[in-house]
């Protein structure tokens, strides 16, 4: 048996035609690939650059040190970032010319507290229904007032003004609406201030495929880029093809006799003889424990059942009276060419959603890429 126990296969060719994809979505504006969260477990450093390759304007991250590792590794493009923590030293990443967002006037004074030098480049926040980070109310009147005095004391460059929908992953919720009007609205606000930025963007996936009206400037795309769609109950024109595989080689393989019961707490028993395989993955890597006996696997072309609960480094899999010796690849999700589940067959068998299946992978996980492109 050769090769590792357990890997994650990262197609960097599917990510940049699912970009090339998303690209034609929004053809009028630019386009972001937002690589936070380590490329939502794909690999930041790898995704900002096949992003790249396939023509992605900016990059998005969230925190000021995912943009400062994206520098470090290489990347010297049009980067944003948009959650930092109260007191948070702006001067680093200002210098490495990253575009950095205030949420509050009480933000922008932290990132004008950077020497004056620097002239920070600033995109202004504005809450329009999400209610999570961004200037709601009389906080955006402040930051606007704020922002104005910035911008004509030469102390900063306002860049952009930008929002983020609550709900754009349910096309009719009339949310969206409400939330683009507030957000016109702000941009309105900004304006008679004397400050008209030259990116306005709003819309995430969701609304980058489905709602041409909020694309904007500039659309920012993270999980179709990455191949999954942000509500796996809709049919999109556009066509997305996931980008991890994630496999397993069978740890152990055995056969037990009808009664044997399955891991901690022994939640399913074999009704009868049957073999078992075991998958050298578990929660430690990830793999979401409520999935337990709820999940499938790809296995010899074909599905296996997960049984007993996913343990910290493996789970057991139900392979009837399949021939299956230790060594076997067993695929817990792809792209489905091998008949294989997908991440969004695992988010619904563990009741969440396919971007916190990918985004948890860490741990022991080997990851390969193919497709990459000097
Ligand atoms: C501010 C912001 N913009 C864009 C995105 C991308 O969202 P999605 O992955 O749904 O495309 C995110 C991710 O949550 C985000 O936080």
């Amino acid at each position: 048996m050769t090769g590792p126990q357990a890997e994650a296969v990262v197609d960097l060719d599917a990510f940049r035609a699912n970009i090339a994809a998303l690209k034609a979505c929004a053809p009028q504006s630019a386009f972001m690939t937002v690589v936070k969260a380590d490329g939502y477990g794909h690999g930041a450093a790898q995704m900002a650059r096949a992003a790249r390759q396939a023509g992605s304007d900016w990059l998005g991250v969230a925190t000021l040190d995912e943009a400062l590792a994206l520098r470090r590794a290489g990347d010297h493009g049009d980067l944003l970032c948009w959650l930092a923590a109260p007191g948070a030293d702006f001067a680093a990443p200002i210098n490495a010319g990253i575009e950095v967002t205030a949420s509050s006037a009480e933000q922008l004074a932290e990132i004008l507290a950077a020497p004056a030098s620097l002239r920070p480049r600033v995109q202004l926040k504005v809450d329009t229904g999400l209610s999570r980070n961004g200037a709601f109310g009389e906080q955006w009147t402040e930051l606007v007032a704020a922002a104005a005095a910035a911008q004509s004391a030469g102390s900063a460059e306002i860049t952009g003004v930008w929002s983020h929908f609550a709900c754009a992953d349910q096309p009719e919720h009339p949310a969206n609406d409400a939330q683009e009007a507030a957000f016109r609205h702000a941009v309105d606000e900004l304006a008679a201030a004397g400050i008209e930025p030259p990116l306005h963007h709003l819309s995430n996936s969701a609304a980058t495929l489905t709602r041409p009206s909020a694309h904007f400037d500039l659309v920012r795309v993270g999980i179709a880029a990455y191949g999954i769609r942000p509500d796996p109950q809709l049919t999109y024109a556009t066509k997305l093809t996931p980008v991890m595989t994630l496999r397993g080689r069978l740890a152990a393989v055995k056969r037990v006799p009808a009664g044997a019961s399955v891991s901690y707490g022994h939640t399913w028993t074999a009704d009868r003889d049957k073999t078992l395989g075991l998958v050298p993955l578990g929660y430690g890597e990830g793999i979401l424990r409520t999935a337990s006996n709820r999940a499938e696997v790809g296995f010899a072309g074909g599905r296996a059942r997960q049984v007993g609960v996913v343990c910290m480094d493996q789970f057991v899999i139900d392979l009837g009276d399949a021939e299956a010796a230790r060594g076997d690849v067993v695929t817990l999700f792809g792209p489905g060419h091998d008949g294989e589940p997908s991440a969004e067959d695992w988010a619904e068998a563990a009741g969440t959603i396919a971007y916190e299946v990918v985004t948890r992978l860490g741990g022991r996980i080997e990851r390969t890429y193919v497709g990459e492109q000097s």
